[in-house]
C-alpha cells in the first residue's frame, strides 16, 4: 500500500489547475443508463471513484472509452445486467445511485447497500422512500435492495425531511423518465445538482429549479446523447486554497468557479490570507501574516461545506486563538482530530464541536488517513509541520484528488509517494 512522505516547512508557490468535480462526475456517469445513445463527458477527473463507477457501469453492460487526459464516452446501447453487486458498490457510496436509472430503464434493479467513507451512519432511507413514491416496490434481502416497477414509474411530490445531496440527485435521475410531473421539496442546492440538471436538460429532460429548494421535473419518454463538460471541483479548489493559506506562500488556482465557494472565501480572508480573484482563478497569498482563529459551522450549500471542514481545521491548528468548528452534516466526521493531535495540535472534541486551540507549530509524525477529505487535511498539516510526516492509507486520497502530490510538488512542496 502506498504512503505519502512529506518534509514540512516549505512554502507553496506556483499554479494549480483544478479538475472536474468528482462528486458531479460520478453522478453524470450514471446518466448514461438513461439513454441508448452515447454520453460524452469532458473535464472528467481521473480518480479511483470514477474508476469504481466505470467498473460498475461496465458490469451492467455499458461500453466506456477514455480519450485524452479528461474525456470519457459512455454508451449503454443495451444493458446486460440490472444487478449492482456488493464488491463493486461497497467501494463508493454514490454508486448506489444507479438504482433509480436501472429501474427507469429496465423496470427492475438489484443493488447492494453502499459502502464509502466511514464518516457516519449514512443510511439510504430517503433514497428508498423516493423510489417508493415513484411507485417502485422495494424489498431488502441479504444486503441488497431489490426494486421493481413493472408498470413503469410515476411522477410524485416528494418532501425530503432534511437535505440530502445524494437523495436529491437520485430522485432527479429517476424522475426524468417517470410519467408526469415530479416536485422535489427541500432539495439540496449544491452546484453538482445544477450540473446534473444541466446535463439532463441537454439530453432533452425537463428539469427546472435546480439550485433552489424546489425542483420540478416533467417526465419525458426518452433522452438523447450528450456532449457535456463537468463543472470544476469546488472541494479540490477549496482544499488547495486552504493548503496555501495554512502553509503560506503565493498560489494561483485556475479553472475555478468563485461563486461555488462563497462560504469559504471570507473565512480564509478573516484567517489572514489575501485573495485576488480573476474571472476563473484566484490568487491566495499569505506571506508573513499570522493566522487568526475563525469559527466554522458546516451547513448544506450555500453554507460552509462539510467536505472542507477537516482542511479548515488544520489551518486553525496553527492560528492565534481558539476556534470552534461545528460539524452539522455527519455525526462522525472528526476522525482526523486524533491524527492532528499526534502532530501536536490541541483539539478537544465535544459531540458535534471541536475546540481548536492554535499552537505555534506542528511536528511531523506518522499518521493515518481516515477518510477522503481528512487525508487532505493531514497532507496540509504535514507540509506546515516541522520535520517528516508519513500519511498512510492513501487509497482514501486517491478516491478524490487527482495527482495531488504532483500538483503540490509543482508548487515547491517536498512530497513523494512511496510503497509501504
Ligand atoms: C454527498 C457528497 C459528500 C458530501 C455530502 C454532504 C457525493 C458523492 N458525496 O454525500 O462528499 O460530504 O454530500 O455535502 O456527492 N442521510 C440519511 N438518509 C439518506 C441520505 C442521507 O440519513 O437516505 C444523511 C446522511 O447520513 C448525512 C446527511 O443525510 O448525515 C447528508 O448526507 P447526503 O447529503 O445524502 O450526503 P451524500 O450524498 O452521501
Amino acid at each position: 500500500m502506498d504512503k505519502i512522505v512529506i518534509q514540512g516547512g516549505t512554502r507553496l508557490n506556483g499554479e494549480i489547475v483544478i479538475g472536474g468535480a468528482k462528486n458531479s462526475a460520478i453522478k453524470l456517469m450514471a446518466v448514461c443508463l438513461l439513454t441508448d445513445k452515447p454520453v460524452f463527458l469532458k473535464n472528467m477527473p481521473r480518480l479511483r471513484d470514477t474508476r469504481s463507477m466505470s467498473e460498475l457501469l461496465s458490469h451492467l453492460g455499458v461500453s466506456i472509452n477514455l480519450s485524452g487526459s479528461d474525456k470519457m464516452t459512455l454508451h449503454a446501447e443495451s444493458l446486460s445486467s440490472s444487478t449492482a453487486p456488493y464488491e463493486l458498490v461497497r467501494k463508493m457510496r454514490a454508486s448506489f445511485n444507479v438504482l433509480g436509472p436501472l429501474l427507469a430503464r429496465s423496470g427492475f434493479a438489484k443493488v447492494s447497500l453502499p459502502g464509502g467513507c466511514a464518516i457516519g451512519a449514512r443510511p439510504v432511507d430517503l433514497h428508498l422512500k423516493a423510489m417508493e413514491s415513484f411507485g417502485a416496490k422495494i424489498k431488502l434481502e441479504e444486503g441488497y435492495v431489490i426494486a421493481s416497477a413493472k408498470a413503469g414509474l410515476k411522477g410524485a411530490e416528494i418532501t425530503f425531511p432534511f437535505i440530502s445531496v445524494g437523495a436529491t440527485e437520485h430522485a432527479m435521475l429517476t424522475a426524468v423518465l417517470a410519467e408526469g410531473e415530479t416536485v422535489l421539496n427541500n432539495a439540496a442546492c449544491e452546484p453538482e445538482i445544477v450540473d446534473l440538471a444541466n446535463c439532463l436538460n441537454a439530453m432533452g429532460a425537463k428539469v427546472s429549479g435546480a439550485g433552489r429548494p424546489r425542483i420540478s421535473i416533467i417526465g419525458v419518454s426518452s433522452l438523447k446523447g450528450v456532449d457535456y463538460s463537468v463543472v470544476p471541483d469546488r472541494i479540490e479548489a477549496g482544499t488547495y486554497a486552504l493548503a496555501a493559506a495554512t502553509v503560506g506562500g503565493t498560489v494561483k488556482l485556475s479553472n475555478i468557479c468563485k461563486d461555488h465557494l462563497g462560504a469559504l472565501w471570507p473565512l480564509i480572508e478573516q484567517a489572514g490570507a489575501k485573495l485576488t480573484f480573476d474571472r476563473t482563478s484566484v490568487l491566495i497569498e499569505r506571506n508573513g501574516t499570522n493566522l487568526r482563529a475563525v469559527d466554522v459551522d458546516t451547513q448544506a450549500y450555500p453554507g460552509f461545506p462539510t467536505d472542507l471542514q477537516a482542511q479548515f481545521m488544520t489551518m486553525m491548528c496553527l492560528a492565534e486563538g481558539t476556534s470552534i468548528i461545528r460539524e452539522n452534516i455527519f455525526e462522525n466526521r472528526f476522525m482526523h482530530c486524533p491524527e492532528l493531535s499526534r502532530m501536536g495540535a490541541d483539539i478537544d472534541v465535544r459531540g458535534r464541536e471541536a475546540i481548536v486551540r492554535g499552537v505555534k507549530e506542528l511536528k511531523g509524525a506518522p499518521v493515518m488517513a481516515t477518510d477522503l477529505r481528512a487525508s487532505a487535511s493531514l497532507i496540509s498539516a504535514g507540509m506546515a509541520a516541522e520535520g517528516e510526516t508519513h500519511v498512510g492509507r492513501v487509497y482514501h486520497l486517491d478516491r478524490g484528488f487527482e495527482n495531488i502530490e504532483i500538483k503540490l510538488r509543482n508548487c515547491g512542496a517536498n512530497i513523494t509517494r512511496e510503497s509501504e
